[in-house]
């Protein structure tokens, strides 16, 4: 059994600034780490963190600066793909002695692990908030899914191939890619789809294989089904994802209350 664990949309402001001139995004990611910290003996072994994209708000180097002091503090190796809010080479910069950070190009990575290769796809379309998947991206995982042939795959993007039901959410999701699809439902192995964007945890299923979009560090998205709603945030409804992937796979959900 290999285990990871995600957080997602951190929305880290430079130093001294709060998210939308109210929530303290940093505060809330230190008490993620610190709760996660303390998890750890009785829910790991766990081998990685990954970030699902939205590491910042501004996308600017003193975000990233502020997001580094911080992740001082992680309990265990992260990986990071960007989301809308990011910029390539700000975090390509942030991260640069992470040796799974490409040195030009999208930021798209591979880890073999005992039980599961973990994929992270760039989604980012620098300057708007919806997502793609790039021809490039493309071809980088249709040549990697090609390499791992029958193993069980666990694949990382910030944006979900899902609508959500959140309509200004979906409005700016990823946009529709039936190459993207097609490969997808092809692969021979187990494939597993874990998502930011939408700071809920939503569950889905996207050409055949199930998609997990994991809650934010910070703020939600507020619950609002109805068409053209507006977009709103919400505290207190923050958590992350544990992985939990061998024979049998499950994603547990982690929120504050589990912390001891
Ligand atoms: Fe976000």
């Amino acid at each position: 059994m290999t285990r990871i664990l995600q957080i997602s949309d951190l929305h880290i402001m430079p130093e001294g600034q709060l998210f939308n001139g109210r929530i303290d995004t940093a505060a809330a990611l230190r008490q993620m780490l610190a709760g996660l910290t303390g998890l750890l003996p009785v829910i790991g072994p766990v081998e990685r963190l990954v970030i699902s994209g939205d590491l910042t708000e501004t996308g600017c180097k003193g975000a990233y600066d502020h997001l580094r002091d911080i992740m001082a503090d992680a309990p265990l190796p992260w990986r990071a793909i960007p989301g809308n809010h990011d910029s390539r080479e700000p975090m390509r910069t942030f991260a640069a002695q992470e040796d799974w950070m490409p040195d030009h190009g999208p930021i798209n990575w591979r880890e073999d692990l005992d039980d599961v290769t973990i994929l992270g796809l760039d989604t980012l379309v620098e300057g708007v908030a919806d997502g793609a998947v790039t021809d490039a991206t493309l071809a980088w995982l249709e040549a990697t899914l090609r390499d791992l042939r029958h193993r069980p795959v666990l694949i990382f993007m910030h944006h979900p191939p899902v609508d959500t039901g959140i309509s200004a959410m979906d409005a700016i999701g990823l946009a529709p890619n039936p190459r993207f699809e097609a490969l997808l439902r092809d692969h021979d192995g187990p494939v597993q789809i874990a998502c930011g964007h939408v700071h809920r945890m939503i569950t889905g299923q996207f050409a055949g294989r199930p998609v997990i979009i994991a809650p934010g560090t910070s703020h939600a998205v507020g619950l609002d089904l109805r068409m053209d709603a507006g977009i709103s945030f919400i505290q207190g409804h923050s958590g992350a994802v544990l992985h939990d992937i061998g024979t049998e796979s499950r994603a547990l959900l982690i929120s504050s209350r589990d912390f001891r």
